[in-house]
């Protein structure tokens, strides 16, 4: 099974060798593999952030007239004070329609390297556009967006600060420009995990370092590392052993969906596992509720091997060293809708 289970992995090209590990060597061994959220917003290329822009992001980020009903925000599927996702399996969008996927944390998002579970988009920016105009989203049709936010005569002000100069800067372009620096902001350091990896040897409990030591060992790290522990490539979901139809149906694809590369069925963006304790539940479809349950999951199907429950335990500890300073952000005051303001089409 072991033979089988590394086959497997050698056969993607994923990892090069699991080796034993010393405890002695942990960090050594961890500082190889994961790097620590940084503690200031990375800069996003050709989109620099300055305070005005940011804080115009933020108010789209929260502003629900994004929506074609006016009740659907970034924040309803992505709400700060739960950990960046949203508590259920699938979101609830346009007229309480569920999507197909659950809702994916955008804290450290910026340090993936594609964006959706199957990376459809290339980053922060491409991908702003897509929910205000997905039809079980928030299902406002395109030329509308910016329309509407015309609409709002304070939001004439604000658009002009966050991008000077221009005559007509209240765009979808600039829409999304400016959602994604503020994206960008709401990254989540000084985890304990983080601490231990820049040198404070009491950061993590003893517990959670055994279970560092079996998240390298047993090969999680072989998928699941970098600044976000993840984030960085794609994977099939069932590298050795395929997971049930309930964690996998048959009919979301992934990655093959945006390839169109029979080798990509059932590819997914490996996701990021920082602050993962936060953002339950689990996995493309949201049907694992209980982390030990997904780890368990990763264990026979990424990996071939059975976890003890001890094992469970231990790497569950580790992944709640993943939870870092969640962001503080001040709720903003967004502009009246008028008379002439387009109204919600619910
Ligand atoms: C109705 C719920 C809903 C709304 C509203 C919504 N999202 Fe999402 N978001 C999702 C779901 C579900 C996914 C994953 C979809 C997929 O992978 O196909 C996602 C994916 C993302 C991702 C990718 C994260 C990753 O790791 O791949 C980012 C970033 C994001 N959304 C930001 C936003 C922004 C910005 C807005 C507002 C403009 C927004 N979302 C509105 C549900 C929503
Ligand atoms: C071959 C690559 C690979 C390996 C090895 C791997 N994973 Fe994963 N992991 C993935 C992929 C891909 C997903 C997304 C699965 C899906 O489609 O829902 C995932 C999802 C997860 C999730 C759910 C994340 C979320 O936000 O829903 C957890 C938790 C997780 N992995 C932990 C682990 C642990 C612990 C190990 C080691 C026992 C491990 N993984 C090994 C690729 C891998």
């Amino acid at each position: 099974m072991r033979t089988k289970n590394l086959a497997a992995l050698l056969s993607l090209g994923v990892i090069i060798a699991v080796p034993a590990l010393a405890q002695n060597d942990l960090l050594a061994q961890a500082r190889q593999q994961f790097q620590p959220i940084p503690t200031t917003p990375p800069e996003l290329p050709g989109n620099p952030a300055t305070p005005a822009k940011v804080e115009l992001g933020k108010m789209l980020y929260f502003d629900p007239r994004l929506s074609a009903s006016h009740t659907i925000s970034c924040s309803s599927c992505h709400n700060i004070g739960l950990g960046g996702a949203d508590a259920e399996a699938t979101s609830i969008g346009h007229r309480w329609q569920h999507g197909g996927r659950n809702s994916p944390t955008v804290f450290n998002a910026a340090f993936n390297t594609a964006q959706f579970w199957d990376g459809r988009a290339k980053d922060l920016e491409q991908q702003a556009g897509g929910p205000m105009v997905n039809p079980v989203e928030m299902a406002s049709p395109a030329a509308h967006v910016a329309e509407q936010l015309k609409g709002i005569p304070g939001y004439r002000n604000v658009f002009e600060k966050a991008f000077p100069g221009e005559s007509d800067p209240i765009t979808l372009p600039n829409i999304q420009k400016a959602i994604a620096v503020f994206e960008a902001t709401l990254i989540t350091p000084n985890a304990p995990f983080d601490r231990f990896l820049k040198g404070d040897a009491k950061a993590l409990s003893p517990t959670q370092e055994k279970g560092l030591a079996l998240f390298m060992d047993k090969g999680c790290a072989s998928c699941h590392n970098g600044i976000n522990i993840g984030g960085g490539m794609y994977a099939p979901f069932g590298v050795v052993e395929k997971p049930g139809a309930e964690l996998l149906p048959p009919d979301d694809k992934g990655r093959f969906m945006v390839t169109k590369t029979p080798s990509d069925e059932y590819v997914f963006k490996v996701p990021t596992l920082r602050n993962i304790a936060l953002t339950a539940p689990y996995f493309h479809t949201g049907k694992a509720w209980d982390l030990r349950q997904a780890v368990a999951v990763m264990g026979a199907s990424q990996l071939g091997i059975q976890l003890t429950g001890d094992e469970v335990d231990t790497i569950t500890a580790f992944l709640g060293s993943l939870t870092g300073d969640q962001p503080k952000v001040t709720y903003p005051i967004l502009p009246p809708s008028i008379a002439t303001t387009p109204q919600p089409q619910p």
